[in-house]
């Protein structure tokens, strides 16, 4: 079967629409592109064959028919990944062409440092840029990122990577800091509190210095761990926050406040043009399925057949965003004049208890219709809270809305959809 022949995969839209591409046209310039060729990027590390005995011929191609009916064919742009189970080794075959970019008169191109850039936000943050005809240099110390993720770049004439820790100076010219470096997840940023805040103050001071040395519009991204346990809901950006500063999320959350407080005394003293995202969970490919985050979490469990984990009753309350919403919302505020800080987050607000249960039933359905059957239904077990957890969290996402144009496209489950198939495909290639 070649992938033409493969049925390919419809993406709806909160209104039932399909979606065929990512990003908009708005701030008077154009920044679509066409959702099959983001996908290509982010199937590709996964797409895999299954060596034969011989290692030459008789090789599974049910994985790539798998991935060329999101894909449509784009699969010329896609390295290889030659699983031999016999020797449980894997090859790789490095890509001899890049994706089509925008070409770009030189008034438009803009020259992007992302930091953080091979991490799970910055490497769709990289591939959009990238698509879009920037030229955008990745700065990471690969703490909780990977070379994996942006490698399908390396090599392209508007591509840089450089292995740095934003801790130290850094100095590159630029005309946009897009500064994302910060482990996100409790289990990493708890790893080493002090460097947590160290990445924090230090690095965003780092790259703050250097956007005023340069004149580039710095965008910091923000959380919404700055409301803390909330006593709002949902959150508006003016809400102060209700945060423990000596729990075991205050480097994180404290680090970002403090972040956010420095970003606008640049601005203020030093008129530094800064844009501030306060990002909400963030879900999809390339997230570590073992930072103990709860959607990669959920959806490995179910895959792997165990059951699913919920912390405390259930009741908590959560809301997921899909990370090419984010991905948009972050190109547009940094193309947009709105200095304050904006939400950017999908409020549909679910329980944790029916997030599990939708999780189970989304599996369940990639299963049946890749006619492999679930050996049995998995079950939903408690284990206590984590300390600190907050038990609600829906951001207010009407600014963003009003002076971005900006609102969450992506339902929750055709995002999950997308993310089962993606650590499906990892457990194939058996890097999972
Ligand atoms: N994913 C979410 O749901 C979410 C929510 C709110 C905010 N954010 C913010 O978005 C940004 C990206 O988050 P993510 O989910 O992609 O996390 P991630 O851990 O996947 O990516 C962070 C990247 O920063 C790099 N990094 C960490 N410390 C560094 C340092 N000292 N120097 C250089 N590089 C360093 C890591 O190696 C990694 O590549 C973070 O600033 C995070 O706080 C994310």
């Amino acid at each position: 079967m070649t992938a033409s022949s493969v049925q390919s995969i419809r993406t709806l839209d909160k209104n039932g629409d399909e979606i065929t591409s990512v990003g908009f046209q708005r701030f008077g310039f154009d920044c679509e592109v066409p959702l099959d060729v983001v996908r290509s990027l982010y199937l590709r590390p996964h797409y895999v064959i299954t060596a034969s005995d011989d290692e030459t011929h008789g090789v599974d191609t049910r994985e790539e028919d798998d991935h060329a009916r999101f894909t449509k064919g784009y699969s010329a742009y896609q390295s290889k990944s030659i699983y031999h189970p016999q020797s449980q080794s894997i090859s790789y075959t490095t890509l001899t062409r890049f994706p089509p970019v925008k070409l770009l008169p030189p008034s438009s191109r803009k020259r992007v440092l992302v930091t953080g850039g091979a991490g799970f936000v910055g490497s769709h943050l990289v591939d959009r840029l990238m698509l879009l005809g920037h030229e955008v240099t990745v700065l990471d110390n690969f703490f909780t990122g990977s070379k994996t993720s942006v490698s399908h770049w390396v090599g392209h004439p508007n591509f840089e990577l450089v292995r740095h820790d934003v801790v130290e100076p850094f100095m590159i010219e630029c005309d946009q800091i897009y500064h994302l470096a910060c482990p996100a997840s409790p289990v990493h940023y708890q790893f080493n509190a002090v460097k947590t805040i160290k990445t924090s103050f230090q690095g965003t001071l780092n790259m703050l210095g250097l956007a005023k040395r340069t004149k580039a519009r710095f965008l910091l991204t923000s959380t919404s761990e700055v409301y803390g346990d909330p006593e709002v809901h949902p959150q508006p950006e003016d809400y102060w926050g209700h945060v423990n500063p000596i729990g075991p999320r205050a480097c994180y959350d404290e680090g970002k406040r403090v972040a956010e407080t420095l970003t606008y005394g640049f601005h203020n003293q030093d008129g530094v043009d800064v844009r501030v995202a306060r990002i909400f969970n963030t879900y999809g490919p390339r997230m570590n399925p073992q930072d103990g985050r709860v959607v990669s979490n959920f959806i490995v469990q179910a895959l792997r057949g165990q059951d699913l984990t919920v912390y405390g009753d259930g009741s908590q309350t959560r809301s997921f965003q899909y990370i090419h919403d984010l991905v948009d919302g972050l190109i547009a505020l940094m193309n947009s004049s709105d200095t304050r800080p904006v939400n950017l987050g999908n409020g549909d607000e679910f329980t944790i208890l029916e997030f599990a249960q939708l999780v189970r039933d989304i599996v369940e359905d990639v299963q049946r219709a890749d006619g492999v059957a679930a050996p049995r239904r998995v079950n939903i077990v408690h284990e206590g809270l984590p300390k600190d957890d907050p038990q609600k969290r829906r951001p207010d996402t009407s600014r963003a809305k009003s002076s971005l144009d900006w609102q969450p496209r992506w339902t929750v489950r055709m995002g999950l959809e997308e993310m089962v198939r993606y650590y499906k495909a990892k457990m194939a290639e058996g890097s999972l």
